[in-house]
C-alpha cells in the first residue's frame, strides 16, 4: 500500500515544454543513419531526412533539439556543414572514433529536421577550438533578416527567411573535452563569446557550460568570477549542467540488485537540481538565469559487436523507469528547471529510437516521453507520496529507494499524473487523495510494465508498449493498482 496527495490548489510552476528535450550529436549512428540517410537512399526520406524517423519522434513530442555535440560541439566548424554538399569538406570525428565526418548534416539539415519533427534548435557553439567571429557569424547566417553576405549565403542554401534559432550554447563541458577550463578561465572566455552573441533583432537564449554532475564547487567559481568581474553582464540565460547515471551491469544483463542500483543512481538528479539551484541563487534569488540539465541519462557498456566509440546501447524497462523518475523530478521541481534534454536521439547511449538499415524500433525510454507529453506546458502542483523503501548499496554511497515515485499537473479542468512502481516484483494498490475539495470525475490510464528485463528489439518491436488500462477515478478519494515495475500515466477529468 502507498498513499499520493495532490493538491491542485498547491502550483509549482509552469512544467517548460523544453524539459522534454532531446540531444542529437554527431556521434556513431545518431546524426548518419539515424536522422540523414540523403537524397539518394532506398530508405524513404524527404530531403535526406528518414521518414520513419520523424514520423516516430513527432508521436514523442520533442520541444528541443541541442545539437551538434557534446564533445562534437568544440571541434565543430559550423562553415564546413553549409554551401552545396558535394563541395562541403570531410573531416574527422576526433572524439567518437576518429571517424570521417562527411559535413552532409550541417545547420540546414539540423534546422530542417527540427522543424519536421517540431522541435526548437538548440546550437551549441565551440568555445574549446573555435573562435568568438565563428560564433557570433554563425548566429547572423542563421538569423539575419537584412542584407549581409552570409545572410545571401544562408538565402542560397535554401533558407531566405532567418533560421530563427533562439537556444544558443556557449561551448559545452568546457571543464573537459570543450577545452579543459578552470570555472574562471571559462567564465573570462563565457562573457567574451556571450558579448558577440547578437539576436539581430531576436532575443537569443544564451546558455552556459555548468558542471559535470552536482559539482557545486563549479558553480560557485564560475558565478563568483561573474559577479567580481562584470556582475552588469546580463547576456546569460541559461546555466547547464550534465548528469549521466550510468550503469549496474550492461544494458540488459543485470540482477534485481542491479535494477534498483541503476534507478537509486537516477534519482540523484534530485539532489542535483536542488543543490545547483541553490548554488545558482545565492548570485541570482530572482531566477533570471534558468538551470538546465542538457545532457542525462543511462550510460551502459556499448553493445558488443558495435564500434565502442559509437555508443550504442539497447534499452530496457529500466532505462524507462530512471527516464520517468527523472521526468518525475523535473515536473516536481518545475521552479528550478527549464530545459532538459536526454542523451541522445537516436542510436546513441538512452535513445528514443534504435534503427538498424531500414528497420526502426521505439524504446521504452521513447514511450515514456510520449507516456508523459501532456506534463508540457502545464502546472505541476504538489505532490505527497508515502511509500515502501527498498535499501540499495550503490558504489557511491547507497540508500533507500523509495518505491513508488510521481508527479502531478493541471491543466484546464485535466489533472495529469504519471507515476512508477520501481519495486521488480511486487504490484502496489496506490491510496490518490485530492486535497482542498477537489473532485476526480472519471480517468484513463496507460501503463507499461512487464518482465524488468523486457524491450524491444527489431525481430519484435512491440514487446514493450504501453497500453490503457481501467480506473475507477470518482470524488476525492480513489485507487491505482501499480503493477511491479510499471510507468503510469493517469489523466484524470476534474469534477
Ligand atoms: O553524450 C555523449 C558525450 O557525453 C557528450 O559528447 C559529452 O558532452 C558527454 O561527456
Amino acid at each position: 500500500m502507498a498513499k499520493l496527495s495532490i493538491n491542485v490548489n498547491d502550483p509549482v510552476g509552469v512544467i517548460n515544454p523544453n524539459i522534454y528535450g532531446h540531444f542529437a550529436e554527431h556521434l556513431g549512428r545518431c546524426i548518419y543513419e539515424g536522422i540523414w540517410v540523403g537524397e539518394d537512399s532506398d530508405i524513404p526520406n524527404t530531403g535526406g531526412i528518414r521518414n520513419d524517423v520523424v514520423a516516430a519522434l513527432k508521436r514523442l513530442r520533442p520541444s528541443v533539439i541541442r545539437w551538434p555535440g557534446g564533445c562534437f560541439a568544440d571541434d565543430y566548424h559550423w562553415q564546413d556543414g553549409v554551401g552545396p554538399r558535394e563541395q562541403r569538406p570531410q573531416g574527422v570525428n576526433i572524439h567518437w572514433g576518429e571517424v570521417p565526418e562527411p559535413n552532409a548534416f550541417g545547420t540546414q539539415e539540423f534546422v530542417r529536421f527540427c522543424r519536421m519533427v517540431g522541435a526548437e534548435p538548440y546550437i551549441v557553439g565551440n568555445v574549446g577550438s573555435g573562435s568568438v567571429r565563428e560564433l557570433r557569424e554563425w548566429v547572423e547566417y542563421c538569423n539575419y533578416g537584412g542584407d549581409s553576405t552570409l545572410a545571401r549565403r544562408r538565402a542560397a542554401d535554401g533558407s531566405p527567411e532567418p533560421l530563427d534559432v533562439t537556444y544558443w550554447g556557449v561551448g559545452n563541458e568546457n571543464w573537459g573535452c570543450g577545452g579543459s577550463f578552470s570555472p574562471e578561465d571559462y567564465g573570462t572566455e563565457f562573457r567574451r563569446y556571450a558579448t558577440f552573441v547578437r539576436g539581430f533583432g531576436k532575443q537569443l537564449y544564451v546558455i552556459a557550460c555548468g558542471p559535470s554532475g552536482n559539482d557545486v564547487e563549479w558553480t560557485v567559481r564560475f558565478f563568483r568570477k561573474l559577479k567580481k568581474d562584470y556582475w552588469d553582464f546580463r547576456n546569460i540565460h541559461g546555466f547547464a549542467a550534465h548528469y549521466y547515471c550510468g550503469t549496474a551491469g550492461t544494458s540488459t544483463a543485470y540482477s534485481e540488485a542491479q535494477w534498483y542500483e541503476l534507478i537509486w543512481k537516477g534519482l540523484r538528479m534530485e539532489d542535483l537540481v536542488v543543490q545547483q539551484r541553490a548554488a545558482m541563487d545565492a548570485y541570482d534569488p530572482q531566477r533570471k538565469i534558468g538551470l538546465i540539465v542538457d545532457e542525462w541519462g543511462t550510460w551502459h557498456p556499448a553493445e558488443p559487436g558495435h564500434n565502442p566509440r559509437f555508443l550504442y546501447q539497447q534499452n530496457t524497462l529500466r532505462d524507462a523507469l530512471v527516464a520517468a523518475t527523472t521526468l518525475d523530478i523535473f515536473n516536481r521541481h518545475a521552479d528550478k528547471v527549464v530545459m532538459a534534454n536526454i542523451a541522445q536521439t537516436i542510436n546513441v547511449l538512452q535513445a528514443m529510437v534504435l534503427t538498424d538499415g531500414p528497420k526502426i524500433v521505439t524504446t521504452p525510454t521513447g514511450y515514456v516521453y510520449e507516456m508523459y507529453a501532456l506534463h508540457q506546458g502545464a502546472t505541476a502542483v504538489r505532490t505527497t507520496i508515502e511509500s515502501d523503501t527498498m535499501p540499495v548499496t550503490a558504489p557511491a554511497g547507497g540508500g533507500d529507494l523509495p518505491l513508488v515515485a510521481g508527479s502531478a499537473s493541471v491543466k484546464g479542468k485535466t489533472l495529469f499524473v504519471t507515476l512508477t512502481n520501481s519495486h521488480a516484483a511486487q504490484a502496489v494498490e496506490l491510496d490518490v487523495e485530492l486535497l482542498a475539495g477537489v473532485k476526480a470525475d472519471g480517468a484513463k490510464a496507460r501503463v507499461l510494465t512487464g518482465d524488468i528485463h523486457a524491450h524491444n528489439t527489431f525481430e519484435s518491436p512491440a514487446s514493450l508498449v504501453p497500453v490503457a488500462t481501467k480506473v475507477e477515478a470518482r470524488g476525492s478519494r480513489f485507487t491505482v493498482g501499480l503493477p511491479a515495475a510499471s510507468v503510469v500515466a493517469l489523466e484524470v477529468a476534474l469534477a
